[in-house]
Formats: structure tokens, C-alpha cells, sequence
């Protein structure tokens, strides 16, 4: 059984992080160093032979930093979350903000059905209304056509599910095939399905032939997240609970008023999804033209993540997001977090193929389906809003983020071992997190050190 509490986790060292990550996911810790590789050389899970083979012009690799983000519950089990990111301070708010989800009884999460949606442009339709008909009295049969395109996805038990026309005016038709991916990403199944149905739609419809593609706006294969805080939880120095709580709620209200902040607020979300869709060799160039399309459905670009006061919405009753509602446990004033965004991803084929990182990613996710993955994934999204939006209603984002930066000011100086964490914590408590003062503390903290020898 996963735990996603490791009390202490940042304060071991590198080596023993990942002897305590292989006993919560019950692998042997070589398995780990050989995909992380030995704990002194750079590697991650991507040698540059095979690099080589997999995009042009390759002259190396590029790697950043693997980590897990703890204290995730979701639907009443623990997770690890696998984070590739270079932002400091991004894995420890989603944790911090996850552990203060797991006091209110963790996450909610559902998914829909893994479809995808296949394009097939059609233009020079003389008739749109006689051309729709003709297709849609064809439906049957061209779903069958699109199964054979993909048997292999057929055998495993998705296929192509129904089909739906769009007549975008001056003779312009869109057809869409929805294809259930099952647990692939799926876009070269939608778009084989795309090439292979074109040619026939277009004579039903008596129009040309355009684009044969998926979209990347994945509104078939949304996930619902939901949460419940009480508000004590919330409290930080200076700040109770409640004014933590009202914070959050009045800036996600700046949120859905304006778009320019609803952007930053929507790229703290990210800030949670990018990196376990990197960690598990998904595709995130589409994961984000999704979220960020799905965001402006309404005509007005808006936050993805919302947060109100449990029994307090406008003698309402309290909302609930698809099949997501109150928690039995829940009272009147807790703070409460609804999400829902389209995420594409997959747990087969792609990059898993012949990344070994990503394939460790999966294993530590521990999820079995690209359902369960995508909604891990905005579990991880709504903790990372929900740590930015505690910071921003209180003490602003930079005293934290400083504090980690000093850190690598601190490596940057010089400083080396445990006197990494002395000299941060030093320069960070000094507000001059730069590299002079790290220096000098360092020369202060060797001296100490020369000294006590002596
Ligand atoms: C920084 O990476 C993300 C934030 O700007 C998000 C936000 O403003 O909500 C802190």
C-alpha cells in the first residue's frame, strides 16, 4: 500500500530519498539508480544513442530535475506524484498544499471516457444542411470503417464511438469522429482514423477534402477535481485561517473578472500539471492548447480552478461539478476548490517506448489507467493553485520562493554538503540572497570551522 507521507523527505539526503521512494513503491533501489543513474553523474533515463533516434539533428540530452511530490490523497488513496520541472518551489507548495487537502479528506476526482476528437475539414459544400444528412445517415457504417483503421485499438477496447458534423458556414463542413483512446494519448489513432474516413465523407458531402487531424481542445476527456479545507488548516504567521480562506476566494474572484490574471492564475495550475505530463513522457505542448482553449469555452478566458466558502455561495446550493459533490464530512465555511480541464494523456506507446525516466514517472504515479493518470495529474494542478493562492492572499510569493533560491545561490557560491542549507538559511534570513552574501557567509561559516579545529 503507497504511502504519499514521508515525513522528512527534503531533509534526507539524495541517496536516501530514493531508498525511501523505492520502499513506498516496493521496487529495488537499483532499479532506480539505473534509470536516475549513479547519484554522481548526470543522467535521466535517456541515453544519447537513443536520443539520437528520436528526434533530428540530435547532439545530446537535457536533463532536469525528477522528483515526487508527497502527501497526495485521491478518492481515498495515497499517490506519489513523479514532477519534472526546473521552477524551484513548485514540488514543495504542491506537497505542502496537498497535505493541507489530505486534513479535509484529500481529493475528489473523476474522469470521463478517454475520446478524442477526430477533424476532418470539408469545404466547397454546396448544400451543408443535405451534406450532414448524408453523412449522419452513414454514421454506422463509417464508424466501422474507422475501427478497421485501428484494430489494435479495437482489440484493446476502445474504437471510434460516434460521429458528428459541424457546419461551420460558407460551405464549410467539420466532421467529428470520437474515438475512445483508451489508454493512449491517442493522436496517431485519431488521425489515421481522420486519413482514412476523409476521402469518403468528402463524396457524401460533395465537398473538398482539408484537414485531416485530431484537436488538441480534448472537451470529450475532461477530469473533475474537487476539495474541501477547513479553514484552521489554512492559517499562516499572522494570518488566520479564515482571512487565509476569504483571501483565496477573493483571488480566484480577481480571477474569473480578469483575464490577464486568470492567465497567471491558470499558469499556477500548470505549474502542477506540466511537470507529472513531463515525468510520464506525455505530450504537453497538447495538454496546455487544451487547458488553455478549454479556458476561453465561454468567449471570455477564464480560470480553470475556482474557490468558494462551503454553504456560503450566495444562499445557493453548494455547487457540485459533474458527479462531485459535498463531502459527508464537510461543514459550512470550509474553504472549496472545483476544477475541470480536458487532459490527453497516455500510459502506452509514445515516449514510454524508449524513455526510461518516463517509465519510472509512470511507476511511481502507480496509477493503471490513463484515466487514473489524468487525474492525479489535476489533483497535482489544484494543489499547486491552491499553495500560490495561500502565498498571494498572505505573504506573497517571493519570501518563499527566495528561500529555495537561496539554495542554489548557495551551490552557485560554492558552499557544499550541509553547509548548502547553513548558507541559505543564512542569506535567506538576511533578505540579500545573493551570490556576495552567500559568499561571505561561506568564508564565515569555513573560518568557524578552521577555528573550532584549531
Ligand atoms: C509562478 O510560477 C506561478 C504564480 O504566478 C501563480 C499565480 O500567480 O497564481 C505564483
Amino acid at each position: 500500500m503507497v504511502t504519499s507521507r514521508i515525513p522528512g523527505f527534503y531533509k534526507l539526503s539524495l541517496a536516501d530519498r530514493r531508498r525511501a521512494a523505492a520502499e513506498v513503491l516496493g521496487v529495488p533501489v537499483r532499479e532506480l539508480d539505473a534509470v536516475l543513474g549513479a547519484l554522481d553523474v548526470r543522467a535521466g533515463g535517456l541515453d544519447t544513442k537513443t536520443a539520437d533516434k528520436t528526434i533530428e539533428n540530435v547532439i545530446g540530452t537535457y536533463a532536469m530535475p525528477f522528483a515526487l511530490a508527497l502527501n497526495l490523497q485521491m478518492n481515498g488513496r495515497d499517490y506519489l506524484a513523479p514532477m519534472v520541472v526546473e521552477e524551484p518551489s513548485v514540488v514543495a507548495a504542491a506537497s505542502n498544499a496537498a497535505k493541507m487537502v489530505r486534513e479535509g479528506g484529500g481529493f475528489a476526482s473523476e474522469s470521463d471516457a478517454p475520446i478524442m476528437i477526430s477533424q476532418i475539414q470539408l469545404d466547397g459544400v454546396a448544400d451543408a444542411a443535405r451534406a450532414t444528412s448524408a453523412i449522419l445517415a452513414r454514421k454506422d457504417e463509417l464508424l466501422r470503417a474507422a475501427d478497421r483503421a485501428v484494430p489494435n485499438l479495437v482489440s484493446r477496447g476502445g474504437g471510434a464511438r460516434d460521429l458528428e458534423v459541424r457546419d461551420l458556414g460558407d460551405g464549410w463542413l467539420v466532421v467529428h469522429v470520437l474515438v475512445d483512446c483508451r489508454d493512449a494519448m491517442g493522436a496517431n489513432l485519431v488521425n489515421t482514423i481522420a486519413e482514412s474516413l476523409a476521402e469518403r465523407v468528402a463524396r457524401l458531402a460533395g465537398g473538398r477534402v482539408g484537414l485531416r487531424i485530431l484537436s488538441n481542445l480534448s472537451d470529450r476527456r475532461c477530469v473533475r477535481v474537487r476539495c474541501a479545507i477547513p479553514p484552521h488548516v489554512l492559517a499562516t504567521e499572522g494570518y488566520s485561517g479564515e482571512e487565509v480562506r476569504d483571501g483565496i476566494v477573493r483571488a480566484s474572484q480577481f480571477a474569473s473578472r480578469d483575464p490577464y490574471r486568470a492567465a497567471t492564475h491558470n499558469k499556477g495550475i500548470m505549474n502542477g500539471i506540466d511537470p507529472v505530463v513531463i515525468a510520464t513522457g506525455n505530450d504537453w505542448r497538447a495538454v496546455e492548447a487544451g487547458a488553455h482553449a478549454f479556458a476561453a469555452r465561454g468567449g471570455r478566458y477564464a480560470p480553470l480552478c475556482t474557490w468558494h466558502v462551503s454553504g456560503h455561495v450566495s444562499g445557493d446550493a453548494e455547487p457540485t461539478l459533474g458527479g462531485l459533490g459535498p463531502f459527508a464530512h464537510e461543514r459550512a465555511g470550509w474553504l472549496v476548490g472545483l476544477m475541470e480541464i480536458p487532459l490527453q494523456l497516455g500510459i502506452v506507446g509514445g515516449t514510454l517506448r524508449v524513455h526510461d525516466g518516463a517509465r519510472l514517472g509512470l511507476l511511481a504515479a502507480g496509477v493503471d489507467s490513463a484515466q487514473e493518470l489524468s487525474m492525479l495529474c489535476a489533483c497535482v494542478g489544484v494543489a499547486s493553485n491552491l499553495a500560490a493562492l495561500r502565498a498571494l492572499a498572505t505573504v506573497g510569493i517571493q519570501r518563499g520562493h527566495m528561500a529555495l533560491h537561496a539554495r542554489s545561490v548557495a551551490i552557485a557560491a560554492g558552499a557544499k554538503g550541509e553547509l548548502v542549507e547553513r548558507v541559505a538559511q543564512a542569506i535567506a534570513e538576511s533578505g540579500h540572497v545573493t551570490i556576495e552574501a552567500a559568499r561571505a557567509e561561506l568564508h564565515r561559516l569555513d573560518r568557524g570551522m578552521v577555528d573550532a579545529a584549531e
